[in-house]
């Protein structure tokens, strides 16, 4: 055991003498703390591989680490009450603000669904503990922070439902009474695969006929929205990029559908689509959504149907079902689908390969109606929002946190 330690210490500092060197684009701010803090994901990301390798543990298994070394214990303060809840068999994190006595006046809601690529993350990590507590605070809200299960253990549509059904539970008259908020000003939100959670709910409760009260808002932070193209400009500009470079980002995809490594291989070479959802692929055309100054250096090329004997076995059901699945791929809704959608704030950065998922929304959000206000940081890496926390915290994590705060201040 303390041998094994040795051996992986070493290991650890060769790699990082090497990792540290990673180009980084000089107008990202902060570089040597982003340097830093990207050769720790790397090396953990190469030893997860090799412990997959060795058969010791899977990759999201040791990946897990990063979810566990920002685990906390949420505790009520002067400002905020702060308890484990079940709504319908889902576990959440809820943050009401302490009401003074005698103040009868509704709250807003906010629902809340955390990142990692629907196999990391958890309510309990302590950025989205004190996301929570300033929105509570801030905006006087209701808080629910959703611990829907992961993946691997989960695939879709596991975790979506448990979002879906925290939602429905909570929607209800007697449930919004009992916790003071107005059924007018609830909103849901979510970053990276939370904001593509939270973009599917927004969708799925507009159809549904027994629902009465429909939400306010959404706000998506660097939503991951489509699987059916990952060759996007943006895919390909950032595939390198610190903290989600494409291959893990692949990954998360890939491992949210099936744990089977053929259709990791199929979607690395974007040629893992299936028949049906090739015929989806002009709701995510970044050719015809992305602004011509984000497209004009890419040649559009159509993304490769999944061929041989990996496409049968996908081509019935599973991962090639769950593909053109909008609960899974939100873009993937023709425009009607579109239109009476609750208004948007949506975060894009320009060092992120989920860039173009959510500048596509925003044109077809806009393009069918919808109140859409778009922040793009020009400097901005992916999970910029998580760096709010010593030591790994960032000047535009604090920047984009303010900001999401006014919009949810002025909006909900
Ligand atoms: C905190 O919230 C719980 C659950 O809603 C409630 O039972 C408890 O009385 C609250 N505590 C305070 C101090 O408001
Ligand atoms: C994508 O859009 C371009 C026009 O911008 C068009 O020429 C092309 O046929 C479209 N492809 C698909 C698959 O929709
Ligand atoms: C796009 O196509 C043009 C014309 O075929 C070619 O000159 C150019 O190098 C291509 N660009 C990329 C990025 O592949």
């Amino acid at each position: 055991m303390r041998l094994g330690s040795i051996i992986l210490f070493v290991a650890l500092c060769s790699f990082s003498a090497y990792y540290v060197y990673e180009p980084i684009p000089e107008d990202i701010d902060e570089r040597w703390k982003l340097m830093m803090t990207n050769t720790f994901f790397r090396s953990l990301s190469h030893l997860a591989d090799f412990s997959e390798l060795l058969g010791l543990k899977d990759y999201m298994g040791v990946m897990y680490f990063i979810t566990l070394i920002e685990t906390i214990v949420p505790v009520s303060d002067e400002h905020v009450n702060v308890t484990v809840e079940n709504f319908d068999g889902v576990e959440v994190v809820l943050y009401q603000p302490m009401q003074q006595s005698g103040n009868t006046e509704l709250r807003r809601a906010v629902i809340y669904l955390h990142g990692g690529g629907w196999c990391l993350g958890s309510a309990y990590m302590s950025p989205y503990d004190l996301l929570a507590r300033k929105v509570a605070t801030e905006l006087n809200a209701v808080v629910l922070s959703v611990e829907y299960r992961l993946a691997v253990a989960h695939h879709f549509p596991v975790p979506y439902e448990d979002v879906y059904r925290v939602v429905k539970s909570f929607l209800q008259m007697g449930v919004l009474a009992q916790y003071s908020v107005d059924p007018g000003r609830i909103a849901v939100s979510g970053d990276s695969a939370g904001g593509n959670l939270a973009a599917a709910v927004s969708q799925q409760l507009l159809k549904d006929p027994t629902q009465k009260v429909q939400l306010k808002a959404q706000a998506l932070l660097y939503p991951v929205l489509q699987a059916l193209d990952l060759n996007t400009p943006s895919y390909q500009q950032n595939q390198d990029m610190p903290i989600l470079p494409r291959t893990l980002m692949v990954r998360f995809w890939s491992e949210y559908f099936t744990s089977d490594k053929a259709f990791f291989r199929a979607m690395m070479a974007n040629a893992h689509n299936s028949l049906e959802s090739s015929s989806l692929l002009k709701f995510v055309n970044w050719s015809a959504f992305l602004p011509e100054m984000y497209h004009r250096k890419y040649n559009y090329s159509v993304p490769a149907v999944l061929q041989g004997k990996a496409g049968q076995s996908f081509g019935t059901d599973g991962p090639s079902r769950s593909l053109a699945d909008p609960r899974a791929s939100p873009l993937l809704v023709p425009d009607a689908a579109l239109h009476s959608l609750p208004k948007a704030y949506i975060l894009t950065c320009e060092y992120d390969v989920l860039r173009d998922d959510g500048l596509m929304y925003v044109t077809r959000l806009r393009a069918a109606g919808v109140d859409v206000t778009h922040e793009h940081y020009d400097s901005g890496f992916h999970g910029s929002l998580m760096f709010t926390v010593w030591p790994m915290d960032f000047r535009i994590g604090h920047r984009m946190m303010d900001n999401y705060l006014k919009w949810l201040k002025e909006n909900l």
